[in-house]
């Protein structure tokens, strides 16, 4: 069978299987190809609250698919390849959380939606990278204890300095490891490109970017901006669909190190096998954890939209 063989196998068994795939930006071209909808993870979780099929099969990380089937508790949520992790999803637990809080009395805890079903628990408003920025100026407190991203964290108190923001010692170990200094080599290797970077990164990197957002930011601000050429400061996936959606245009990644390998773990294979029911993983969370988890979830939709 060849590749687009594959795809139209998919198509036609997701439709008598009533599966809707979302599939993150990250992952590969051949799986965005035949997704329902791709985006970042703000529109991978408003997407997933309406949802019309039973069965929602989600291709990028454990802490997504477990998003999906909090905002849709009725649904068969799948997570296409079950080792598929996020690191800083796991970097700080609940009950970490829970004594930092209580050593910060009047602070708003506020996680990023990179974390575990269980840590969303005790927090108080969840946001993505595309919305954290909005979320804390819009919140109706001024101390805000940002949990895990501290590069994330440190981006939203400089945007925000009305507010007084806590950090942690959390963060993408992915886009963390890209130096400052990586960013002066790709200029001098394009100096008419435009700097395009993730706010994951480090703030010796964000402040040297002519533009900092989430994945889908990065995708839109490149593909309406009148340059033409671009250095993408995120998984290395983003240069590649923007090249493709954009062929008049050149795209650059940032540092060739920047693949997360967990987005990679899944394949159109593993999307067929799950499909066929003999791959990926059902995601089940007992009901208290699903209505606990989803009110910082909800606050982050109300607040973000
Ligand atoms: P977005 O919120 O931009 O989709 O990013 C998710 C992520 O895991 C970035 O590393
Ligand atoms: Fe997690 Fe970083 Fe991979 Fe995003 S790029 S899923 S934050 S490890």
């Amino acid at each position: 069978m060849t590749i687009s063989e594959l795809q139209q196998e998919i198509l036609r068994l997701k439709q008598e299987k009533d599966m809707c795939i979302l599939a993150h930006s990250y992952v590969a071209r051949e799986i965005t190809e035949i997704a329902d909808f791709v985006g970042d993870s703000y529109a991978l979780s408003v997407r997933a609250k309406d949802v019309p099929n039973a069965n929602v099969l989600l291709c990028g990380v454990r802490f997504m698919a477990e998003t999906v089937k909090i905002l849709s508790p009725e649904k068969h949520v799948y997570l296409s390849n079950p080792i598929a992790g996020c690191p800083m999803a796991e970097q700080m637990d609940k009950e970490m959380i829970m004594q930092v809080k209580a050593t910060l009395p009047g602070y708003t805890v506020m996680a990023y939606v990179n974390t575990t079903a269980a840590l969303k628990t005790i927090a108080d408003v969840c946001v993505t990278s595309s919305s954290a920025v909005k979320i804390a100026r819009a919140l109706d407190n001024d101390k805000i204890l940002f949990i895990p991203d501290c590069n994330l964290g440190a981006y939203v108190a400089k945007q925000v300095p009305e507010k007084t923001v806590k950090l942690l010692q959390g963060g993408c170990p992915v886009h963390a490891a890209v130096r400052p200094r990586a960013v002066e080599e790709a200029k001098k290797r394009h100096p008419q490109a435009l700097v395009l970077v993730h706010p994951e990164c480090v703030p010796g990197v964000t402040e040297q970017a002519d533009y900092v957002g989430s994945t889908s930011g990065i995708m839109d601000f490149a593909k309406q901006s009148d340059a033409k050429e671009f250095i993408i400061g995120t998984e290395i996936s983003i240069a590649e669909q923007l090249q493709y959606d954009c062929p008049d245009k050149c795209f650059y990644p940032l540092d060739k190190e920047l693949i997360c390998p967990n987005m990679k773990s899944t394949t159109l294979v593993d999307v067929y096998r799950v499909l066929q029911g003999q791959a990926g993983e059902e995601i089940f969370l007992d009901d208290a954890t699903i209505m606990q988890a989803r009110r910082c979830i909800d606050k982050m939709i109300e607040l973000g939209g």
